[in-house]
């Protein structure tokens, strides 16, 4: 028995050996990339890290999208099994994980590599502090507000490319003949971000803020919101019935194989646009704000740190935060990811149509606003999604009674 017990014990601290002496480098990375765009971008980063030598990135992609990874993503860490780090929206998922103490302060390196300095928008980097203290590192901007358009889903219709949400629904008739698909959509989610953008894009960045950010009843109520329904009524006839449970990237898919005339996703949409070999401006379209409103809110991705006992991995830690804000990986990664660099000193002269478009409506402070995650707390942003997702099903639903328990949504939001 006592033999047994000192075996297990011998057993357990050769293990420990082990795992300290050949796995103390490999760092272990979730992230909910898997789409083919951002595979190639994640792979950007793996393979930067793996060539500064020594420690590996060991690959911890999660299947499905953000909702589906993140929940998964803090149980682990909440659970005792912390990965070595991972990918976050920039935002307020992490905070319950900071406040317990199981993130590693980055503190130190980010003053030593200057950080605060080299990161914009400020506020972005706002999302990784608390109590003075530095939790994550910003890894891109990434916008919501904009269309993708087919341009030879619109030839093949005899028709010009529209260029604003009016002249796209005007399209549509000549679309569905041809047996084409006027707008690609998907789950739950994109047909809330659909909404979304539709408030500031249809509404304006004026009614977006007075909705989400003063939680204002009347501006719910108004005949500026009743706009917003009525297009997102449009939206809804414009969908095929195959829409859900459909994954965003099957969504761009249709329309990078002309079978669609538009799909509106955030800026990742870029990164399936690239690697399937099509060039911005010829093979696609983009137009910001549907056309009409050129407001982005932003928001984008984070690399956090779960704290670990073994000083290896707290070494290969610190060295993919810095590798992660070095000039070179924010070049080469957003352009890969469709998104744009959080430094605002990089080099971007090979950026795209869709994305030089997105810098120069990004250098006007008046066309940004906060992304709705940052203004609506998680269960008000969930009674919309709910909202939102039944309107978009349900054609008997009207303009009038959506709007009705979207005032009363918002008169409770917090
Ligand atoms: C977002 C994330 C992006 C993107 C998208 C679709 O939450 O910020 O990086 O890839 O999900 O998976």
């Amino acid at each position: 028995m006592r033999y047994n017990t000192a075996l297990a014990i011998l057993a357990t601290s050769t293990f420990l050996l082990t795992v300290n002496n050949t796995k103390a480098a490999d760092l272990e990375v979730t992230h909910w990339w898997t789409a083919g765009g951002e595979a190639a971008a994640a792979k950007v980063l793996a393979d930067s890290f793996d060539k500064l030598g020594g420690d590996k990135w060991v690959d911890g992609a999660i299947a499905g999208s953000g909702s589906t990874a993140t929940p998964i993503i803090i149980s682990r860490i909440l659970g005792g099994n912390p990965m070595g780090a991972t990918q976050l929206n920039t935002g307020r998922d992490a905070e319950d994980l900071v406040k317990a103490g199981l993130m590693a302060d980055l503190t130190e390196i980010a003053e030593k590599e200057g950080w605060a300095d080299i990161i914009r928008p400020s506020k972005l980097f706002d999302a990784c502090k608390y109590e003075g203290k530095i939790y994550c590192v910003p890894v891109n901007i990434h916008t919501e507000q904009w269309m993708w358009l087919s341009p030879a889903a619109f030839k093949a219709a005899d028709l010009p490319a529209p260029t604003n949400w009016q002249e796209f629904v005007a399209t549509a008739p000549k679309l569905k003949e041809k047996g084409l698909i006027p707008l690609a959509t998907g789950d739950a989610w994109q047909v809330f971000l659909t909404f979304n953008v539709m408030i500031s894009s249809i509404g304006g960045k004026d009614l977006y803020l007075k909705v989400y950010r003063d939680k204002d009843a009347a501006a719910a109520a108004s005949p500026e919101m009743k706009a917003v329904f009525e297009a997102f009524a449009q939206a809804r006839e414009l969908a095929d019935s195959g829409y859900v449970g459909r994954s965003w990237n099957e969504a761009t898919n249709l329309v990078i194989s002309g079978k669609a005339g538009g799909q509106i996703m955030g800026d990742w949409a870029q990164g399936e646009f690239s690697v399937a070999g099509k060039v911005a401006g010829k093979d696609y379209d983009c137009l910001l704000g549907l056309g009409n409103h050129p407001v982005l809110h932003t928001g984008g991705d984070a690399f956090y740190f779960p704290k670990n006992q073994n000083p290896e991995i707290t070494k290969a830690q610190l060295k993919l935060a810095s590798l992660l804000i070095s000039k070179e990986t924010q070049v080469a990664f957003n352009l890969a990811k469709g998104s744009l660099p959080v430094r605002g000193d990089v080099d971007l002269a090979t950026a795209n149509t869709c994305m030089k478009k997105g810098i120069e409506a990004l250098n006007k402070l008046d066309n940004v606003a906060p992304g709705a995650g940052q203004l609506l707390a998680p269960d008000s942003g969930l009674e919309i999604e709910d909202l939102s997702k039944e309107f978009f099903a349900d054609k008997n639903m009207t303009v009038e009674d959506a709007q009705a328990r979207f005032v009363s949504i918002i008169e409770r939001a917090q």
